[in-house]
């Protein structure tokens, strides 16, 4: 199996290019804040908890992605692979991961992080408030939560992927579609 973590902070383009990894390796995309926003879409007691964090810009407990995870790989067996989008986000999600995966005789294959300066994830993030409609678009105060959320509590995971090997920068900047290359060509060298 492919098992792609795909990290970086918010607006790094992870669910952009994300689109690009699962149809050039076919593999299935699995993101925890669309999961999340389908969850309070259709009014589920998780969806309700989980708003209460992720409106103000804050990451939502461990607990509950671990376990939305853990059923989404019972039920969308995908024996080519994974591209795991804004999960882990914290080490106890990391060796959580870890555990599923081997449970079902697999590994973290690589994490590939995105790197974007802070001004232009501001930017891309205000401009995409105009049509997302998401609720922790709106606003600076938000977005600066968000970001500061990445740098204390996810920016750390990098150290745990580094320790395995597995740790793997690309820049995030340019095209879409030159940084979609990037990734692949990282990706065929593993
Ligand atoms: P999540 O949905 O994961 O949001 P995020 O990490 O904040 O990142 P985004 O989805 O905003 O950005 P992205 O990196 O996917 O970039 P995109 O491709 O959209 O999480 C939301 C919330 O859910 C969290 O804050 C938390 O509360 C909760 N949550 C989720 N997972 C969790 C977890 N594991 N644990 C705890 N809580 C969790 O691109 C952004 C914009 O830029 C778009 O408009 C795009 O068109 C544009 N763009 C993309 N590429 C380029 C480019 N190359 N040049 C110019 N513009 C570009
Ligand atoms: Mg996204």
């Amino acid at each position: 199996m492919l098992n792609l973590v795909l990290f970086g902070p918010p607006g790094a383009g992870k669910g952009t290019q994300a689109d690009f990894l699962i149809q050039k390796f076919n593999l299935k995309h699995l993101s925890t804040g669309e999961l999340l926003r389908e969850q309070i879409a259709s009014r589920t007691a998780l969806g309700q908890e989980a708003e209460l964090f992720m409106d103000k810009g804050f990451l939502v407990p461990d607990a509950l992605v671990i376990e939305m995870i853990r059923t989404e790989l019972q039920e969308n067996k995908h024996e080519n692979g994974y591209v795991f989008d804004g999960f882990p986000r914290t080490v106890d999600q990391a060796i959580a991961l870890d555990e599923l995966l081997t449970n079902i005789g697999s590994e973290v294959t690589a994490m590939l992080l995105l790197s974007v300066e802070k001004q232009e994830l501001i930017k891309r993030l205000l401009n995409r408030s105009k049509t997302s409609g998401r609720a922790d678009d709106q606003g600076p105060a938000i977005i600066e939560n968000r970001i500061q959320e990445y740098n204390e509590k996810t920016r750390p995971i990098k150290d745990y992927y580094t320790a395995q090997n597995k740790f793997h920068r690309i820049a995030g900047v340019g095209t879409v579609a030159d940084i979609a290359q990037r990734l692949i060509e990282t990706v065929n060298k593993l």
